[in-house]
């Protein structure tokens, strides 16, 4: 890129940015936006962040209307906290294959089938199914979270396999059911990629996001001594840019979606950030781009809408998660 295109660029970034600013002040809105929208929607939010510190925001922020730039199982965790609040995703269709692959009708028939089990479901699920939960978890309170539940209690996790797969590992517990879902994006993140990218680059550090199926065999690279062990971390999005600020140098292989890379770059300017798959993009979260952002903070659309006593049942289980595990911070912009 030459200098004039990179100001222009800039310049173009900016005015945007402000034109946000000044139309959220006008509907007295918060913008949020996850750590995998677009470079430009992340940088005109004021805070940006992984699903566990957005609802925490939602749940305290003084504005009455809140702007979600993320996919609808987000927005509506927001609205689920915030009942008396106005919020708004810019793209109602942008979805979750991951909270497609549990209905509720799915997660009764699983309870009645372990009664006395507790119900764990990651947050990336419908209100209907969250109503249906005991308690909630995002990827970076998941342990936590089941750590919280008696030992000898069973437990069902769900929707995502390798989220679960995951939490059996750590907490080397063997009453855990977990149910067979995943996200397409990051199942398609593989282990011969992932083992591929680190033989190619024996120096990196490996960044992975539990959902990714190539989470067990980044384990299994450092079991064998392929990768050693303490340069494989699998941690959520909020938690790869805490580690990342603490870097000042060397290269890392990020194992998630490739929104993830530009607040990494914020974080650690000289470390050298490198998707395993160039191509793991969600398309669901792509859907809230600039002009949609700016319509709906002109237009008040689309409004998020939860059932009343849908929306009470789930605040229980979602209340009971922000209420553990290490508080993360959102970076404001
Ligand atoms: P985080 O909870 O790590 O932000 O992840 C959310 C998500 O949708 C992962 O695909
Ligand atoms: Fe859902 Fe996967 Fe997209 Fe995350 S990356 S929002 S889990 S489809």
């Amino acid at each position: 890129m030459t200098r004039s295109t990179a100001v222009a660029v800039a310049d173009t970034a900016a005015a945007f940015r402000d034109e946000v600013r000044a139309l959220a002040d006008r509907r007295d809105a918060v913008v949020l936006a996850h750590n995998y929208q677009l470079p430009e929607i992340q940088d005109a939010a004021h805070f940006v962040g992984d699903s566990l510190q957005l609802s925490r925001i939602a749940a305290q922020t003084p504005q009455s209307t809140i702007v979600f730039c993320g996919v609808h199982f987000m927005a509506e965790t927001a609205k689920i906290l915030s009942p008396d609040k106005t919020v708004l995703i810019p793209d109602a269709r942008a979805g979750c294959s991951l909270a497609d692959s549990l209905t509720a009708d799915e997660l009764r028939e699983w309870k009645a089938e372990n009664p006395g089990a507790v119900v764990v479901s990651y947050v990336n699920t419908t209100a209907a199914v969250k109503a249906e939960t005991d308690i909630c978890c995002t990827s970076s309170n998941a342990v936590e979270v089941v750590a919280s539940i008696p030992a000898d209690t069973p437990v069902l996790f769900g929707p995502d396999q390798f989220l679960g797969a995951h939490v059996r590992r750590v907490l080397k517990r063997d009453n855990i059911k977990v149910w067979g879902g995943e996200c397409h994006v990051h199942a398609g993140i593989n282990g011969a990629e992932l083992a591929d990218r680190a033989a190619a680059d024996p120096e990196a550090e490996l960044y992975v996001h539990p959902e990714c199926g190539c989470a067990t065999s980044a384990l299994y690279l450092a079991g064998t001594g392929a990768v050693p062990a303490e340069r494989v971390k699998i941690l959520s999005t909020g938690d790869m840019v805490k580690q990342a600020a603490s870097k000042k140098s060397g290269s890392v292989l990020v194992a998630t979606e490739i929104g993830m890379i530009h607040q990494l770059r914020k974080a650690a300017p000289g470390v050298d950030f490198r998707p395993v798959n160039e191509r793991a993009s969600c398309r669901y979260m792509k859907m809230i781009t600039p002009d949609k952002l700016l319509r709906s903070l002109r237009s008040g659309t689309d409004e998020v809408v939860v059932d009343a006593e849908i929306a009470a049942r789930a605040r229980r289980s979602v209340e009971r998660m922000i209420a553990i595990g290490t508080p993360g911070n959102a970076s404001s912009e």
